[in-house]
């Protein structure tokens, strides 16, 4: 199974929901990609029509069960809501609100008592020689306690490349996505998909998806264009 999901950030209204529905044609002979929208989460409600073309999407979840947690979204509202996966752990909430990788694990835990799909991110601020110590210690840690089997996507996702316009090399992205493989067999025993996410394209997506370690792209600008996220299909 290959992946192809956008997300939206906070970016849209109610009606671009329906503008976006409209214009999205469902492609044939894709059956074996799974084909995803990360909405904001206000409009899971009204993604209805978008959900019979693509799987649906959440940005964030709470890591609480229920209670006083005044402006969290829970698990539960998002399976009563009939939510498919959600982004974990995605840069801008590890920057602009300090998630760590603790309260990642148990978002992911709580996705998993729902059946929602959970998409960890991961990524470097900085492309150095500290990298891989960085990857290692995110990993490690948001999968820390959690059986090999649970259903589960890592998404890389180098900060320095997210809405830039600046990607690795194409050497870079293999090499890498190939380590954060080997560190998720080496952390769960089993080996799970990851996805390269950060400045995905039509015109730059085929050779990234054609990766031997790469199953699928995470990509935010250009997903809001439904024209241009069927390109990106295309090229799979
Ligand atoms: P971008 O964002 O495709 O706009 O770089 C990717 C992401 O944030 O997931």
């Amino acid at each position: 199974m290959r992946y192809l999901l956008g997300n939206w950030k906070m970016n849209g209204q109610i009606d671009s929901i329906k503008a976006y529905e409209k214009n999205f044609k469902v492609c044939k002979g894709y059956d074996e990609v799974y084909l995803g929208i990360a909405l904001p989460s206000i409009y899971l409600g009204n993604a209805n029509g978008l959900k019979k073309k693509v799987f649906i999407g959440a940005q964030n979840v709470s890591e609480y069960e229920k209670g006083a947690y005044t402006g969290e979204i829970s698990s539960q509202m998002l399976a009563d809501l009939d939510v498919d996966f959600c982004l974990i752990g995605h840069s801008e909430r590890r920057m602009y609100f300090n998630e760590s990788d603790e309260s990642l694990n148990k978002k992911i835990k709580a996705t998993l008592t729902k059946n929602i799909l959970p998409v960890l991110c991961i990524g470097e601020r900085i492309d150095d020689e500290t990298k891989l110590a960085i990857l290692k210690s995110q990993i490690q840690n948001a999968l820390s306690n959690l059986e090999p089997n649970i259903p589960l996507v890592v998404a890389y996702e180098p900060v320095w490349a997210i809405g830039t316009g600046k990607i690795p090399t194409i050497e870079d992205i293999e090499s890498t996505c190939a380590l954060v493989k080997s560190i998720i067999k080496d952390t769960l025993g089993v080996e799970k998909p990851v996805l390269y996410g950060g400045s995905v394209k039509s015109s730059n997506s085929a050779e990234i998806v054609a990766l031997k370690s790469v199953d699928g792209l995470l990509v935010g600008g250009a997903s809001l264009d439904p024209q241009e996220f069927i390109n990106i299909l295309k090229t799979y």
